[in-house]
């Protein structure tokens, strides 16, 4: 992911390259897709060790403002590969199948979950088992009305693990979690929507510019501020009223303190002193120090551009 000068450049030499994950940046956006449509995106050791790589260097590279994930053709992952992850490792001593699922586990909440950029999850196909993780994890989900998704663990003899159960329990009502968890019926992307599991259904067509569209409103954003609110939105789920309380406040300081555009003093200012804005209707001016710092060149010199 080493820059280009030339949008139209071929990638440098020391830029690294992944098989099994396809990254592509359009304007602050990284679309990352899960790159192997033969196996309907399974998801295999080499898939996870690339994204963890991925994930990791995105986190760092000032051209990327939002991440996107999804998967190469029709489908958005048919979950673990059967063969890579489960026959396979299964034959292995059990602290070398540990070792080996260890990526896994380790891009698909970890580390999406505590992402200190704006994910989107672009549900585009098939989505089974695993799947739900990866989708769960990130902030926000878009889903093709008819994209297919299933918990179909149940139907071939295991319990929906690998965190795909708590997934479904943070982000279904337990009826839903229930009923899906133990029948492994299919829903459509309406249905997930409707039951809260991904934010809207579009229909395909509409799938990659209605993310696009998401993803530069977040871009729009002062991003010390997103990361926080969007950190602290997880954190607090776990804790009581009072202990949140305090931990909210503390966040809040932080982001003032961290934010190089003390978007707080400018946006009272513009409301109170210049009655430029109204913020319940929409977003302050930004462009005060270090507004856009992140993004300011990324049209200018990446563009768009695979790596
Ligand atoms: N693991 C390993 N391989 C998989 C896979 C998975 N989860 N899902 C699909 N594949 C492979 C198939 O074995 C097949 O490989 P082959 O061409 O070498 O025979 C290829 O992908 C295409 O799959 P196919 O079943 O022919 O595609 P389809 O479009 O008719 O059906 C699915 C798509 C997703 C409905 C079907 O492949 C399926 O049920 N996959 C398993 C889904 C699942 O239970 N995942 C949960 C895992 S925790």
């Amino acid at each position: 992911m080493a820059r280009t000068k030339n949008r139209n450049q071929a990638k440098p030499e020391d830029a690294p390259s992944y098989e099994k994950v396809r990254v592509e940046f359009d304007e602050g956006i990284a679309w990352v897709a899960m790159n192997r449509p033969d196996k309907r995106n399974a998801m295999n050791p080499a898939l996870n060790d690339e994204m963890l790589k991925v994930l990791d260097r995105l986190e760092v590279d000032d051209a990327c403002g939002v991440v996107v994930l999804t998967g190469v053709g029709d489908s958005f992952s048919a979950g673990m590969d059967l063969k890579e992850f489960f026959r396979d490792l299964d034959r292995l001593p059990y602290t070398q199948q540990v070792h080996k699922r260890r990526s896994a586990w380790q891009w698909q909440w970890r580390q999406l979950m505590a992402y200190p950029k704006p994910t989107i999850a672009m549900v585009n196909g098939w989505c089974f088992g695993g799947a739900f993780t990866p989708l769960v994890a990130c902030d926000l989900a878009i889903a093709a009305e008819d994209a297919v998704f299933g918990l179909s663990e149940i139907n071939w003899g295991i319990i929906p693990g690998g965190n795909v159960t708590r997934s479904v329990v943070a982000a279904m009502n337990l009826r839903d979690a229930m009923y899906y968890v133990m029948t492994g019926e299919t829903f459509d992307g309406r249905k997930a929507a409707a039951m809260g599991l991904v934010n809207e259904a579009v229909p395909k067509k509409r799938l990659r510019p209605r993310t696009r569209q998401l993803a530069k409103v977040l871009l729009g954003k002062n991003p010390t501020v997103l990361r926080t609110a969007k950190i602290a939105v997880r954190a607090v789920q776990g804790m009581s009223w009072e202990l949140s309380d305090d931990y909210l406040m503390a966040k809040g300081h932080q982001a003032r303190y961290l934010d190089p555009e003390q978007g707080r003093t400018h946006g009272l200012e513009q409301f109170l002193d210049e009655k430029s804005f109204k913020p319940g209707l929409a977003p302050m001016r930004r462009g005060g120090k270090g507004a856009n710092a992140d993004l300011e060149h990324v049209p200018k010199r990446l563009g768009r551009r695979k790596m």
